[in-house]
């Protein structure tokens, strides 16, 4: 949320920091600004537009080797150019980036008022700048540590000023700030999209610290010292970060799902033993046989991974689990108990509740491992070892790629939990099986693209739609809405199938056309018998099933799946939905990639 980036060197820094925006795009698109410092003053250039246009707009006179740059998920005041970041002090010194909340911002801003000082904005960062220009410290380092010592908030910041041209001064509480370390220059950025292009090597800021970025190198520290931070290299490219020929990146991201699968399967099945190797647990088979429970955090999307990862975990390693968002967990004072597994899941490693989440458990003594995708993110660092989910970056602000591995992430950690406890060799081997033929089976779903396309296009004409399945389908359902929603702002609601007759059914008409999934399993009876009390109120249907299955009615569309084992089936079963969600927001010509009032990384409350 707010994608922040910086540089010092020299280089032109107007560029670097545009080129650096535009990666991180997705993570807020109301405005985008940069300012640069010039040989006398500030040069600042900001707007409610988009990158491109930014860049396009930018004055032919932009000249300055430091800079910082900024785009914009609007928290306080509405998207304009005065609410744009970067925010200038009174006097046009010093200019700040801001990604987080200032809680106590309407205070701070009526003690500015009341002290003479014009604000121009609507914007909490403003004050910031106010605070740290109008600083007597003879530092820009210990005035930022003034300024910071009077708000109540969450940041991720950078501050350029013009009594200190040499240097960049950058602060994190909440929110991620991550040091890349060039040659004779440095970068910072909110997320290492924005800078492998310049460098691999990087520094991620903890909670508290503060960093001084000059051309030579970086220093950091803490209010009460300095402190020292090991680099590490990343391994994400930049050829990553581009759509590769697709229209995009979520285009991308669905049809690199095969692939992504195999990474993350990659080195982990244990076809011997059959069983999983999760070096990155921190915690052997005797401490992991002690939980008793399993409770996994999460938001959106995430959640719901979390959800059939919860039921994967119950079914096979036979523990009791649930999943919870992050977003109430955090808020409820919830008892934090000695043998429960606590699990965390996220894409970005950056979801500010997720994190928080994990904190409060850690502080309350709780032991939490993380499936998260990216490498040495916030949530990744404070968790206690974990399964990184190697689906590579994930740009387009819906999730697909992750999400799915997610759910193998789960497989893999509800297979070993189950095979050191009472899952048979045959089990195992069963469900080895099941999850090496994955990714064919979802190259099999991803060819079926213009069949899923033009039940896309049929689906997005209804302004409303139900999506319904029951125990392992529910997940799926409620991820099939959340994509549609997301994307093609049409109203979707999920319910179980189950719950059909206790309430929704009332909605039921043909003017609401249902997606239902329909797994081959178990439950297939007592799903069948909802569609006959569907289609009996000429509700339209769309049945998400496997092959060979007599539904005994005549649904408006089917799609079927390639089956796997019953416990693997939900990730096949959501492949299609994405598909959907895709096409259906295409044919109603929405900017797929960024979808209206979201961003990619949630990094405020
Ligand atoms: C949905 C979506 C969001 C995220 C959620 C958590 O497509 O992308 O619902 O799943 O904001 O994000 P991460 O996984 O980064 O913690």
């Amino acid at each position: 949320m707010c994608g922040i980036v910086g540089y010092v060197g020299a280089k032109p820094a107007a560029p670097i920091l545009v080129d650096g925006l535009a990666r991180l795009e997705y993570r807020g698109y109301d405005s985008a600004g940069v300012a640069v410092l010039g040989p006398n003053e500030i040069r600042l250039h900001r707007d409610a537009v988009r990158v491109r246009e930014l860049e396009a707009s930018l004055p032919k006179r932009f000249g300055g080797r430091t800079g910082i740059g900024h785009t914009r998920w609007a928290t306080h005041g509405v998207p304009s150019q005065r609410n744009a970041h970067p925010q200038l002090g009174a006097g046009g010194r010093v200019a700040v980036v801001h990604n987080g909340i200032i809680d106590n911002a309407a205070q701070l801003r009526a003690e500015l008022l009341a002290d003479g000082v014009t604000l121009s904005s609507d914007t909490d960062t403003e004050v910031l700048a106010h605070l740290i220009e109008r600083s007597d410290e003879p530092t820009l380092e210990n005035a930022v540590l003034a300024a910071l010592d009077r708000i109540e908030g969450t940041y991720g910041l950078a501050v350029l000023d013009q009594a200190h041209p040499d240097r960049i001064v950058v602060a994190r509480n909440g929110s991620p700030i991550i040091l890349g370390i060039g040659d004779r220059e440095m970068h910072v950025a909110s997320d290492t999209a924005a800078l492998v292009r310049y460098t691999k090597q990087v520094v991620h800021l903890d909670d508290g610290e503060l960093a001084t970025l000059k051309a030579d190198g970086y220093q950091t520290f803490t209010r009460d010292a300095r402190t020292t931070k090991t680099a590490v290299t990343v391994d994400w490219d930049t050829s990553d970060y581009g759509t590769d020929g697709h229209a995009h990146f979520m285009h991308k991201e669905i049809a690199e799902q095969p692939d992504a699968v195999r990474r993350v399967l990659k080195g982990r099945l244990d076809e011997r033993f059959h069983t999983v190797r999760l070096g990155g647990l921190e915690m052997d088979a005797r401490e992991l046989r002690e939980f008793r429970r399993v409770k996994i955090l999460g938001c959106g999307s995430a959640y719901y991974a979390g959800q059939a990862g919860a039921q994967f975990i119950e079914e096979v390693a036979r523990i009791p689990a649930d999943a919870e968002p992050a977003s109430e967990f955090r808020y409820r004072n919830p008892v934090i108990e000695k043998d429960t597994l606590y699990v965390a899941v996220s894409q970005s490693g950056e979801t500010y509740d997720t994190l928080v989440a994990v904190q409060e458990l850690k502080r309350k003594g709780g032991r939490v491992i993380g499936l998260v995708n990216a490498v040495g993110s916030s949530i990744a660092r404070e968790c206690d070892g974990g399964v990184y989910l190697h689906a590579g970056p994930e740009v387009a602000v819906a999730s697909t790629k992750a999400l799915t591995n997610m759910m193998v992430g789960f497989a893999l950690l509800g297979l070993h939990l189950g095979r050191i406890r009472d899952v048979s060799p045959a089990d195992g081997r069963r469900l080895i099986g099941a999850l090496q033929a994955l990714p064919d089976q979802i190259e099999t779903i991803l060819a079926d693209e213009d069949h899923l396309a033009s039940v896309a296009k049929d689906l997005a004409v209804a302004p409303s739609l139900f999506f319904v399945g029951r125990t392992r389908g529910f997940p799926v359902a409620r991820e099939g809405a959340q994509k549609l929603k997301e994307i093609s702002y049409r109203h979707a609601e999920a319910y179980q199938t189950s719950e059909l007759k206790h309430g929704p059914l009332a909605l039921v008409g043909p003017d609401l056309p249902t997606v239902a999934i329909v797994p081959a399993d178990e439950l297939l009876e007592r799903n069948l018998g909802a569609l006959q009390e569907i289609t009996a109120r000429s509700g339209p249907l769309t049945v998400v099933t496997h092959d060979g299955v007599g539904l005994g009615v005549e649904p408006t569309h089917v799609v079927t799946v390639p089956k796997s084992e019953p416990e693997l089936d939900p990730l096949l079963l959501t492949i299609p939905l994405q598909l959907i969600a895709y096409h259906a927001a295409l044919a109603l010509g929405h900017d797929v990639d960024k979808p209206r009032n979201l961003a990619k990384s949630v990094t405020v409350e």
